[in-house]
């Protein structure tokens, strides 16, 4: 497995380029088996989710060439409409391609997504809006088999507002016969994304980014080209990265309102943070200790809470952050413990006592955030840490070590010894 080697105590400075979204690409990747023809996708970060993406979209035949960071999407010849389970396992994400295979095939057949270091992760909210636009969704042996002779508009409305059931729910839902109404939907900016390029195929979706979104079904659509919107976890990650290590950082090519929620946070803590069209500059400033809820867009991302949380252990007086979208969401804390860090886990919540410093040593990473958390924490802390299994987080950073480098971060990556 390899590791990053980190010396800390180096005070990240300069610029940084933002990559597209992780969270918008596997979508809208899986938005392009809603036709037949060749689609093109700018902005494509090469990471091992896209290329886990790639995998199984070739498996069930589409043709995926990348040119830098473009993808084109060949789907002419997709015939098939059942994931196998060893891939489904590798990647919750596929769950994305169900509503996109039903709209195509009218059938889909995928093993249960497995749970991961997050939580068990269920798909009940996929099931329900696919039943309710006219799917009959079976399970047997670990499989889900969903097919549907028609799908016809119909009302969904969510418990809770998932991204990934949202996703699904437009993309089938833009093929079906009359008008679908999606009520309590997600509100990220991957899910008005998703609608740009749905509408640019030939899709009828208007409200993404509210609360409701109504789709008016189509009979065909066509391929078609799109960019990719900025990544707004690994820009966050980076203003985290320049603020715990007190450096100075602009993070460029970003939506800086995708963020806001983050830079307000920041501010709060006493970080300096400006704001330009594309660009958010963090500097160091004060380092107050605040108290933090993760929840659905617009609120605090859940996807930063573990860098959030490792710079908060260096913070001064008592953090409280509360998890409300994962269940299991803080396997980093036991890490960080390792390094130093006074943290209390009680339920979702953590309760963190600002300590003076950390102090590198070796630590593993059991996901792609809390091994973001780490790499910020070994920035910070005084010494050398070595941190494992850094393959979790290849799959949402592209080149972080050498990026941070750049930022004149002292991490190295070191090959399984
Ligand atoms: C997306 O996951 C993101 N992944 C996650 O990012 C992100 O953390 C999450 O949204 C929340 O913002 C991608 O977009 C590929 P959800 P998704 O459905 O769609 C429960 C990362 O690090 N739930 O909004 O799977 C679920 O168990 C990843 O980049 C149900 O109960 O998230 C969880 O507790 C991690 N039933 C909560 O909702 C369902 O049918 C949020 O899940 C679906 C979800």
């Amino acid at each position: 497995m390899e590791q990053f080697i980190v010396k800390g105590e180096v005070q990240l400075n300069g610029n940084v380029k933002i990559n597209g979204a992780k969270n918008a690409t596997l979508p809208l990747m899986a938005a392009t088996l809603l036709c037949s023809g060749i689609s093109v996708l700018h902005g494509v970060p090469n990471l091992r989710d896209i290329l886990m993406m790639q995998d199984i979209m070739t498996l069930l035949g589409a043709k995926i060439t990348r040119e830098g960071t473009t993808l084109i999407i060949d789907t002419g010849n997709v015939s098939r409409a059942e994931i196998p389970e060893h891939l489904m396992r590798e990647m919750r994400a596929s769950v994305f391609l169900m509503g996109p295979l039903l709209g195509r095939f009218r059938k889909v057949r995928l093993s249960y997504p497995g749970g991961c270091a997050i939580g068990p992760r269920p798909i009940d909210l996929h099931i329900k809006a696919l039943e309710r636009i006219g799917a009959f969704v079976g399970d047997r042996f670990g499989y889900i088999q969903a097919e549907a002779a028609e799908l016809t508009g119909g009302e969904i409305c969510f418990d809770f507002p998932s991204v990934g059931a949202t996703e699904n729910a437009m993309m089938a839902a833009a093929v079906a016969d009359g008008t679908t109404i999606i009520r309590n939907a997600a509100r990220e900016p991957e899910v008005a994304d998703l609608e740009c390029f749905l509408n640019k195929m030939g899709a009828k979706v208007i409200g993404a980014g509210s609360d409701t979104i109504r789709i008016t079904g189509v009979g065909k659509l066509n391929p078609a080209e799109h960019t990719v919107i900025p990544d707004r976890i690994e820009a966050g990650t980076f203003i985290l990265a320049g603020a715990i290590t007190c450096g100075d950082v602009v993070v460029e090519n970003i939506v800086p309102e995708h963020l806001s929620a983050v830079t307000d946070k920041l501010q709060e803590v006493g970080v300096k943070i400006n704001s330009g069209l594309n660009y958010i500059r963090v500097r160091a400033g004060g380092f107050r200790g605040v108290d933090v809820k993760t929840l659905p867009y617009p609120g605090f991302p859940t996807d930063l809470q573990a860098p959030l949380l490792a710079m908060l252990t260096l913070a001064k007086g008592t953090s409280i952050i509360t998890e409300t979208i994962f269940e299991n969401r803080f396997k980093h804390v036991d890490e960080l413990a390792r390094m130093g860090a006074k943290i209390k886990v009680e339920g979702r919540t953590a309760i963190i006592r600002g300590v003076s410093k950390l102090t590198g040593a070796p630590v593993a990473v059991h996901d792609l955030r809390a091994g973001a958390a780490m790499v910020l924490a070994a920035l910070a802390a005084e010494g050398t840490s070595e941190i494992d299994n850094v393959f979790h987080i290849d799959r949402g950073y592209e080149a972080l070590e050498e990026r941070l480098r750049s930022l004149g971060g002292d991490i190295v990556r070191r090959g399984s010894n």
